[in-house]
């Protein structure tokens, strides 16, 4: 295939584009339109000029209010690695990564800034949970775009949240700061593949939120997924609730993923670590 804008788009959601003809395949919109996630990883290490560099660029994401409340933790520690990765089994590239980094929430400083500068803090709210989870996900996420700039391949790991009170035990995360996720990084040891998002039509919308025919598209959705990369049927959730199902696609998993509680504790969590979420 050959990589222009209209081909990498067309990858990316399976539905021929409008856009794109006129724009360069180089640069950002291309790598961009062709970021993965990558679960395995080469032996090569990653150094630690090169992983501060990283750190720079994503802690240069913006930040609301000029707040940045976002902190990371570098697991470099193979004990405190293995502890994680015990409580996912599942994901055994927590431990294989050649990095494994924890990026948090940290509303800490905002708090602190308060205290030292003897000013009240009457906004004990739930935004103060969701400016900083908002920044801490965008400092990630540059993290990961200036590591696949220089040929590296991520993972993030919201799957520790599963295990936020041991987590936060381990890592000694005070009062105001949560974990958002862990990130593998590494080398990429595979290709891997570009994963078919849902089309525009669902998605984006002028002036005003307007949907029609949304289960008709999200079928749509399903069959054109499945027939790039169908999921095998060893893969499907829930099995012993819902049976093997002839046809598995996007929706049947997300609503099998769903169909059960995840994370029911985490409100509790948060209130604990103080935030008041009114
Ligand atoms: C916040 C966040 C949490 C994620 N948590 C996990 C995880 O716990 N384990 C995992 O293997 N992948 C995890 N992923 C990777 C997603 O499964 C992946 O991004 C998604 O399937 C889309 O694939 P793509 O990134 O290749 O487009 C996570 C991604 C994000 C953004």
């Amino acid at each position: 295939m050959t990589k222009t804008i209209p081909t990498l788009i067309e990858n990316r959601f399976g539905v021929q584009p409008e856009a794109g003809a006129e724009q360069a395949s180089v640069g950002q919109l291309t790598t961009l339109l062709e970021r993965r996630t990558h679960r395995q990883y080469t032996e090569q290490p990653i150094e630690d000029d090169l992983l501060d560099v990283l750190l720079a660029c994503g802690l240069s994401a913006s930040s609301k209010s000029d707040l940045q409340q976002a902190s990371v933790v570098i697991i470099d520690d193979v004990v405190t690695r293995a502890e994680i990765g015990s409580w996912i089994p599942t994901m055994p590239w927590i431990v294989q990564a050649p990095r494994f980094l924890v990026f948090c929430a940290d509303h800490s400083r905002t708090r602190l800034a308060a205290k030292l500068r003897k000013k009240p803090f009457p906004n004990d709210n739930v935004d103060q949970f969701m400016n900083a989870a908002v920044d801490a996900a965008l400092v990630m996420q540059t993290f990961i775009l200036a590591a696949e700039s220089v040929g590296l391949g991520c993972c993030p790991i919201s799957e520790v949240r599963s295990h936020i009170e041991a987590l936060s035990e381990l890592l000694a995360l005070p009062d105001y700061v949560f974990p958002i996720a862990g990130l593998c990084v590494g080398y990429p040891a595979r290709a891997g593949y570009v994963s078919m998002r849902l089309p525009q039509a669902l998605t984006v919308h002028r002036e005003r939120y307007s949907v029609t025919d949304q289960a008709n598209l999200i079928d749509a959705y399903d069959r054109a997924r499945d027939a790039r990369f169908s999921i095998p049927e060893q893969s499907q959730r829930e099995i012993d609730r819902f049976g093997v199902a002839e046809f598995y696609g996007w929706s049947e998993d997300k609503a099998r993923q769903y169909s059960t509680p995840h994370r029911a504790g985490f409100l509790a969590y948060l209130k604990a670590r103080g935030f008041a979420m009114e």
